[in-house]
Order: structure tokens, then C-alpha cells, then sequence
């Protein structure tokens, strides 16, 4: 397998995560393990790398890019909304940073027959997680009408959603939609290309892939589980590669960053919730270096937080304040 996967802001994401030699750091998006290699490499015999990723072929290749590290590696084939049970399993009750870079790797979009990509042809799939039954071909031949606008808006943020779905839905009637290459014709035909918009396939092929790994739905409980675990001081860094996702992990960390959050019209506060993370800085993006080394890096944005209390200790007083 050649798994092809340029690491987007590397140096950023090691600033951002402040390795420490001995630390414990969680990847959940291993890919082909480069961030996870870098931080390795900075780590000791007493550090540890956690990494999971839905993906056989990512868990392969980051396999093979782990070995040979000094400190202990730790690798699951896992969805992150899983990883408190992959932290107990791998006896880590605190950690010191965590990374999400999120999205799909190169080598998934360059892999033809994973159908990710709209320049290829290939089998509709869009699978991260190939033990899942849902694929872009359900989506595509079995969703309702209603429903396909609804994705192709909220997902894809697409203008012509309408007008893409009833042609969608018009030439199932007919045959199946099979490939990659007849959508994309369909979309081409269906939505005018617009001067800045760039391709419509591109905003419906983001639309479906999110719906098949379901991938938004399960962000911002996975960030909060993620910082549970933060020691104090510890850090979690966070790369988006589109608006919907970045919104999400913003909103997320506000709350998470939020002192009281009583009514406005309570005089005093009861609700005793303290700030359990601190945002650090805004979101950063990568130099006009990486982006004309790497193209794919150019929607990428970095945001970054430090755990400053554990979660656990203000739930408590909650509890037993209302008890009383
Ligand atoms: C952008 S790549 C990560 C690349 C990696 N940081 C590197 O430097 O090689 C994103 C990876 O996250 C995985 N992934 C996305 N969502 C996931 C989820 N919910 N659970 C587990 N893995 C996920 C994808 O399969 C993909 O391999």
C-alpha cells in the first residue's frame, strides 16, 4: 500500500500540544500516523502514543510509520466517539494532549475506488469505516427527495440543492446511479457552474461523505469526552478543513470556556459552572509556504485550548448543591 499523506500545520500541532517527553498523547485521527510521529519522536520511554482511526488501510500505514519509536504506541482501529473506552482499555485515565485532524486523508480521496473523490471514477462508497453498511450508493438510489436537499443544504451548503436532488431522483426512476462519473454528470447538468464557486460536485461529494460517516454529529460529544480526560495544563488541538466542522469545535470550546451560565435574570449565581477549558489565541491557518507546498492544506484552520479544571469536580458540586 502506498499511503501518500502530507501532515497539515506539523509545526503548529506540535507547538499547540507542548509535548512533554513523558507525556500521554491521543490521536484520533491517525491517518497515516505523521502527527503522531512527530509527537513520538519528542516523547521518552514513559510517553505514550494512544492513535485510533476508523480506517483499516490508515490503521495499516500508521502501524508501520509508529514502529521504531521509544515510546509505548497504542493503536485501534476505532471510532473517536469511542475513545473514552479506548482510554480505559489502554489504562490512561489523564492524558496530556489530544489531536483531532479531522476530514479524510489524501490517500483516501486519491484512492479511486473508495469513491471520495469527484475527479475519479469509481463505485459509489465514501466509507471511512468499510464495517459500515451505509454507502454513498444508499444515499444516492435510496434517499427521498426532501431528504437529499436537506444534506445537499446543510452539508454542502449548496445553492442548486433542489435542482440537483430532482435530477437525482429523475434518473433513478430510470436506472440506478452506480458511479462516481454518472453523479458527477448529473450535478454538472442540473447546476450551472458558477465564476467563484468553483465545482458543484465538490460541495454534494463533501455533503455525502459527511452524511455516510456521519461525521458531524459526533464532534462536539467527542471534544467534551476529549477534555474530561486533559490533565490539568494539558492541551487539545483541533484542525477543520470546512465551516460546518470548524463551527462546531468554536461553539464547543466557547461552552466548554464558560463561566457561569445561570439566566441572565438570577442575581447571584447557583449554577456554580467554572471554565473548564481556556481558549488559547484564535484559529490559525497555515503560512503561504505550506499551502504552495501542499494545496490541500489551504481550508485547514488550527484552533487550540488548555484544560485549566477538571469537569468532574464542578458536576459533583452541581449534584449534591441541588440535592440538598
Ligand atoms: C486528515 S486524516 C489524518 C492524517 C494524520 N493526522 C496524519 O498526519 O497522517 C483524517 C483521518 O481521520 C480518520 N477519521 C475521520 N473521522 C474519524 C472518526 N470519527 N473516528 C476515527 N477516525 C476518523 C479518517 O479515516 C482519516 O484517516
Amino acid at each position: 500500500m502506498n499511503f501518500k499523506h502530507k501532515s497539515v500545520m506539523l509545526e503548529e500541532v506540535l507547538n499547540a500540544l507542548d509535548v512533554k517527553p513523558n507525556g500521554i498523547y491521543l490521536d484520533c485521527t491517525l491517518g497515516g500516523g505523521g502527527h503522531s510521529r512527530a509527537v513520538g519522536e519528542q516523547l521518552g520511554k514513559d510517553g505514550m502514543i494512544i492513535g485510533l482511526d476508523q480506517d483499516d488501510d490508515a490503521i495499516a500505514a500508521a502501524t508501520e510509520n509508529l514502529s521504531g519509536l521509544a515510546c509505548g504506541v497504542k493503536i485501534f482501529r476505532e471510532n473517536f466517539s469511542r475513545l473514552e473506552k479506548i482510554l480505559d482499555d489502554s489504562g490512561a485515565d489523564k492524558i496530556d494532549g489530544v489531536l483531532f485532524d479531522l476530514g479524510v486523508s489524501s490517500y483516501q480521496i486519491d484512492t479511486a475506488q473508495r469513491g471520495f473523490s469527484y475527479i475519479k471514477n469509481s463505485p459509489l462508497d465514501m466509507r471511512m469505516d468499510r464495517r459500515r453498511t451505509l454507502t454513498a450508493h444508499d444515499v444516492i438510489n435510496r434517499y427521498d427527495e426532501d431528504r437529499l436537499i436537506k444534506i445537499f443544504r446543510e452539508y454542502g451548503e449548496e445553492r442548486f440543492s433542489k435542482r440537483i436532488a430532482a435530477a437525482i431522483c429523475r434518473e433513478r426512476k430510470i436506472s440506478s446511479i452506480e458511479t462516481t462519473g454518472e453523479l458527477v454528470k448529473l450535478i454538472e447538468q442540473a447546476a450551472p457552474r458558477t465564476k467563484n464557486g468553483g465545482h458543484p460536485a465538490k460541495r454534494i461529494f463533501q455533503a455525502i461523505r459527511i452524511e455516510v460517516n456521519g461525521e458531524l454529529e459526533i464532534l462536539a460529544d467527542a471534544i467534551k469526552k476529549a477534555v474530561a480526560r486533559l490533565k490539568i495544563g494539558g492541551r487539545i488541538a483541533i484542525i477543520t478543513f470546512h465551516s460546518l466542522e470548524d463551527r462546531i469545535v468554536k461553539e464547543t470550546f466557547k461552552t466548554l470556556a464558560q463561566g457561569c451560565i445561570c439566566p441572565k435574570n438570577f442575581p447571584v449565581c447557583v449554577c456554580n459552572h467554572k471554565p473548564e477549558i481556556k481558549i488559547l489565541g484564535k484559529a490559525k491557518t497555515p503560512t503561504p509556504e505550506e499551502i504552495n507546498l501542499n494545496s490541500r492544506a489551504s481550508s485547514a484552520k488550527l484552533r487550540v485550548a488548555e484544560k485549566i479544571l477538571d469537569s468532574r469536580s464542578t458536576i459533583n458540586f452541581c449534584r449534591s448543591s441541588k440535592e440538598e
